[in-house]
Protein backbone atom coordinates (compact mmCIF):
# COMPACT_ATOMS: atom_id res chain seq x y z
CA UNK A 1 0.00 0.00 0.00
CA UNK A 2 1.51 3.50 -1.26
CA UNK A 3 -0.24 6.78 0.39
CA UNK A 4 0.73 9.90 -0.32
CA UNK A 5 0.14 13.43 0.82
CA UNK A 6 0.18 16.13 -1.08
CA UNK A 7 -0.52 19.87 -0.65
CA UNK A 8 0.91 23.13 -0.72
CA UNK A 9 3.40 24.62 1.89
CA UNK A 10 2.31 24.27 5.65
CA UNK A 11 -1.03 22.23 4.56
CA UNK A 12 0.13 19.99 7.25
CA UNK A 13 1.70 16.57 5.19
CA UNK A 14 4.46 16.02 7.00
CA UNK A 15 1.66 16.07 10.57
CA UNK A 16 -0.63 13.97 8.69
CA UNK A 17 1.77 11.39 7.49
CA UNK A 18 3.36 10.93 11.03
CA UNK A 19 -0.55 10.83 12.26
CA UNK A 20 -1.47 8.13 9.60
CA UNK A 21 1.70 5.99 10.73
CA UNK A 22 0.32 5.99 14.24
CA UNK A 23 -2.91 4.78 13.33
CA UNK A 24 -1.47 1.87 10.76
CA UNK A 25 0.80 1.24 13.40
CA UNK A 26 -1.88 0.60 15.67
CA UNK A 27 -3.62 -2.00 13.52
CA UNK A 28 -0.30 -3.93 14.00
CA UNK A 29 0.64 -2.90 10.36
CA UNK A 30 4.40 -1.41 9.57
CA UNK A 31 4.45 2.07 8.16
CA UNK A 32 7.21 3.86 6.44
CA UNK A 33 6.86 7.24 6.11
CA UNK A 34 9.24 9.15 3.78
CA UNK A 35 9.31 12.59 1.69
CA UNK A 36 10.43 14.04 -1.33
CA UNK A 37 12.29 15.55 -2.36
CA UNK A 38 14.37 13.06 -0.48
CA UNK A 39 13.82 9.77 0.84
CA UNK A 40 17.16 8.23 0.22
CA UNK A 41 20.61 9.35 1.06
CA UNK A 42 21.36 10.03 -2.63
CA UNK A 43 17.87 12.08 -2.97
CA UNK A 44 18.34 14.11 0.12
CA UNK A 45 21.92 15.32 -1.45
CA UNK A 46 19.65 16.64 -4.52
CA UNK A 47 17.44 18.01 -2.22
CA UNK A 48 19.88 19.81 -0.58
CA UNK A 49 21.10 21.52 -4.18
CA UNK A 50 16.91 21.83 -5.59
CA UNK A 51 16.25 23.90 -1.97
CA UNK A 52 19.50 25.28 -2.06
CA UNK A 53 19.56 29.68 -2.41
CA UNK A 54 22.22 29.18 -4.66
CA UNK A 55 20.29 27.27 -7.14
CA UNK A 56 17.84 30.66 -7.34
CA UNK A 57 19.02 30.75 -11.11
CA UNK A 58 19.38 27.24 -12.50
CA UNK A 59 16.43 26.74 -15.74
CA UNK A 60 13.46 24.99 -14.45
CA UNK A 61 14.22 22.54 -17.19
CA UNK A 62 17.21 21.49 -14.86
CA UNK A 63 15.26 22.04 -11.34
CA UNK A 64 12.65 19.33 -13.02
CA UNK A 65 15.23 17.08 -14.17
CA UNK A 66 16.69 17.33 -10.39
CA UNK A 67 13.47 16.44 -8.74
CA UNK A 68 12.78 13.26 -11.27
CA UNK A 69 17.12 11.72 -10.22
CA UNK A 70 15.64 12.64 -6.48
CA UNK A 71 12.38 10.15 -6.84
CA UNK A 72 14.39 7.88 -9.23
CA UNK A 73 16.65 6.83 -6.63
CA UNK A 74 14.72 6.73 -3.81
CA UNK A 75 11.61 4.67 -5.36
CA UNK A 76 14.14 2.15 -6.32
CA UNK A 77 16.46 2.13 -2.93
CA UNK A 78 13.59 2.86 -0.57
CA UNK A 79 9.82 2.75 -2.15
CA UNK A 80 10.03 -0.46 -3.76
CA UNK A 81 11.41 -2.35 -1.48
CA UNK A 82 9.17 -1.48 1.49
CA UNK A 83 6.13 -1.97 -1.16
CA UNK A 84 8.01 -5.48 -1.61
CA UNK A 85 8.32 -6.19 2.55
CA UNK A 86 4.80 -5.34 2.95
CA UNK A 87 5.32 -2.43 4.66
CA UNK A 88 2.32 0.96 4.33
CA UNK A 89 4.03 3.41 2.38
CA UNK A 90 3.56 7.03 3.67
CA UNK A 91 4.91 9.74 1.71
CA UNK A 92 4.92 13.24 1.72
CA UNK A 93 4.94 14.76 -1.80
CA UNK A 94 5.11 13.26 -4.67
CA UNK A 95 4.93 12.88 -8.70
CA UNK A 96 2.37 15.69 -8.23
CA UNK A 97 4.20 17.92 -6.51
CA UNK A 98 6.59 18.27 -9.48
CA UNK A 99 3.37 18.18 -12.13
CA UNK A 100 1.74 20.89 -9.79
CA UNK A 101 4.54 23.13 -8.98
CA UNK A 102 7.08 22.44 -12.28
CA UNK A 103 4.54 21.16 -15.00
CA UNK A 104 1.61 23.63 -13.94
CA UNK A 105 2.93 26.73 -11.74
CA UNK A 106 6.24 26.69 -13.53
CA UNK A 107 4.68 26.10 -17.48
CA UNK A 108 6.76 23.10 -18.31
CA UNK A 109 3.55 21.15 -18.89
CA UNK A 110 1.72 18.71 -16.75
CA UNK A 111 2.03 15.89 -19.04
CA UNK A 112 5.61 16.38 -19.80
CA UNK A 113 6.17 16.54 -16.16
CA UNK A 114 4.30 13.54 -15.20
CA UNK A 115 6.47 10.78 -18.14
CA UNK A 116 9.43 12.23 -16.79
CA UNK A 117 8.37 10.97 -13.45
CA UNK A 118 6.49 7.95 -14.37
CA UNK A 119 9.57 7.09 -16.82
CA UNK A 120 12.00 7.50 -13.80
CA UNK A 121 9.73 5.84 -11.57
CA UNK A 122 9.21 2.40 -13.67
CA UNK A 123 5.56 3.81 -13.41
CA UNK A 124 5.03 3.56 -9.74
CA UNK A 125 1.56 5.08 -9.12
CA UNK A 126 0.19 5.77 -4.86
CA UNK A 127 -2.58 3.46 -4.46
CA UNK A 128 -4.02 6.79 -2.83
CA UNK A 129 -3.25 10.46 -2.92
CA UNK A 130 -4.73 12.73 0.20
CA UNK A 131 -4.60 16.15 -0.76
CA UNK A 132 -4.68 18.31 2.09
CA UNK A 133 -6.60 21.86 1.08
CA UNK A 134 -5.49 24.91 2.14
CA UNK A 135 -5.21 28.86 1.32
CA UNK A 136 -1.83 29.42 0.28
CA UNK A 137 -1.46 32.57 2.61
CA UNK A 138 -3.02 30.12 5.72
CA UNK A 139 -0.52 27.62 4.66
CA UNK A 140 2.72 29.53 4.40
CA UNK A 141 1.67 31.42 7.64
CA UNK A 142 2.42 28.37 9.43
CA UNK A 143 5.29 26.89 7.69
CA UNK A 144 8.41 28.37 9.52
CA UNK A 145 11.43 27.46 7.60
CA UNK A 146 10.75 29.03 4.47
CA UNK A 147 12.87 27.88 1.57
CA UNK A 148 13.28 28.63 -2.07
CA UNK A 149 10.43 27.20 -3.30
CA UNK A 150 8.19 29.11 -0.63
CA UNK A 151 8.58 32.01 -1.35
CA UNK A 152 7.47 31.96 -5.12
CA UNK A 153 4.35 34.10 -5.17
CA UNK A 154 1.25 34.77 -4.19
CA UNK A 155 -0.46 33.43 -7.87
CA UNK A 156 2.45 30.65 -8.26
CA UNK A 157 1.16 28.86 -4.56
CA UNK A 158 -2.80 29.88 -6.24
CA UNK A 159 -1.31 27.63 -9.74
CA UNK A 160 -0.09 24.78 -7.29
CA UNK A 161 -3.38 24.68 -5.18
CA UNK A 162 -5.48 24.78 -7.86
CA UNK A 163 -3.23 22.03 -10.12
CA UNK A 164 -3.72 19.51 -7.28
CA UNK A 165 -7.69 19.98 -6.78
CA UNK A 166 -7.65 19.58 -10.87
CA UNK A 167 -5.90 16.08 -10.49
CA UNK A 168 -8.05 14.73 -7.62
CA UNK A 169 -11.25 16.01 -9.60
CA UNK A 170 -9.48 13.63 -12.62
CA UNK A 171 -9.62 10.70 -10.69
CA UNK A 172 -11.74 10.64 -7.62
CA UNK A 173 -11.19 6.57 -6.83
CA UNK A 174 -7.62 6.99 -6.07
CA UNK A 175 -7.79 10.96 -4.78
CA UNK A 176 -9.37 12.48 -1.47
CA UNK A 177 -9.43 15.93 -0.87
CA UNK A 178 -8.79 17.22 3.06
CA UNK A 179 -10.10 20.27 3.44
CA UNK A 180 -6.87 21.08 6.01
CA UNK A 181 -7.67 24.37 7.20
CA UNK A 182 -9.09 22.69 10.40
CA UNK A 183 -7.45 21.49 13.17
CA UNK A 184 -5.33 18.56 12.70
CA UNK A 185 -7.16 15.71 14.70
CA UNK A 186 -9.86 16.07 12.49
CA UNK A 187 -8.43 16.31 9.31
CA UNK A 188 -6.59 13.38 10.74
CA UNK A 189 -10.04 11.47 11.25
CA UNK A 190 -11.06 12.83 7.72
CA UNK A 191 -8.01 11.44 6.30
CA UNK A 192 -8.22 7.84 8.74
CA UNK A 193 -12.51 7.69 7.27
CA UNK A 194 -10.63 7.28 3.62
CA UNK A 195 -7.71 5.05 4.53
CA UNK A 196 -9.37 2.24 6.91
CA UNK A 197 -11.55 0.56 4.25
CA UNK A 198 -8.34 0.58 2.22
CA UNK A 199 -6.34 -1.02 4.98
CA UNK A 200 -8.94 -3.71 5.71
CA UNK A 201 -9.49 -4.88 2.31
CA UNK A 202 -5.46 -6.07 2.53
N1 LIG B 1 -4.51 21.42 10.78
C1 LIG B 1 -3.59 22.25 11.30
N2 LIG B 1 -3.97 23.39 11.90
C2 LIG B 1 -3.04 24.25 12.38
N3 LIG B 1 -1.70 24.06 12.33
C3 LIG B 1 -1.27 22.93 11.73
C4 LIG B 1 -2.18 21.97 11.19
N4 LIG B 1 -1.46 20.95 10.64
C5 LIG B 1 -0.17 21.27 10.84
N5 LIG B 1 -0.04 22.45 11.51
C6 LIG B 1 1.21 23.13 11.89
O1 LIG B 1 1.60 23.89 10.74
C7 LIG B 1 3.00 23.79 10.53
C8 LIG B 1 3.26 23.14 9.17
O2 LIG B 1 2.77 21.80 9.20
P1 LIG B 1 3.48 20.65 8.38
O3 LIG B 1 2.83 19.36 8.73
O4 LIG B 1 4.96 20.74 8.53
O5 LIG B 1 3.07 21.09 6.89
P2 LIG B 1 3.72 20.65 5.50
O6 LIG B 1 4.50 19.40 5.76
O7 LIG B 1 2.54 20.44 4.61
O8 LIG B 1 4.54 21.81 5.05
C9 LIG B 1 3.55 22.97 11.69
O9 LIG B 1 3.99 23.87 12.67
C10 LIG B 1 2.34 22.19 12.18
O10 LIG B 1 2.42 21.89 13.55
MG1 LIG C 1 6.50 19.10 5.58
Amino acid sequence: MFIVFEGGEGSGKSTQAAQLADAVSALGQVPLVTREPGGSPLAERIRDIILDDASRDIPAEAEALLFAAARADHVAEVIRPALARGDVVICDRYIDSSAAYQGAARGLGVQRIRDLSMWATGGLAPDLTVVLDVDPAVGLARARDANRLERESREFHRAVRAAFLGFAAADPDRYTVVSAGQPAAEVGEQVWRRVAPLMEQR
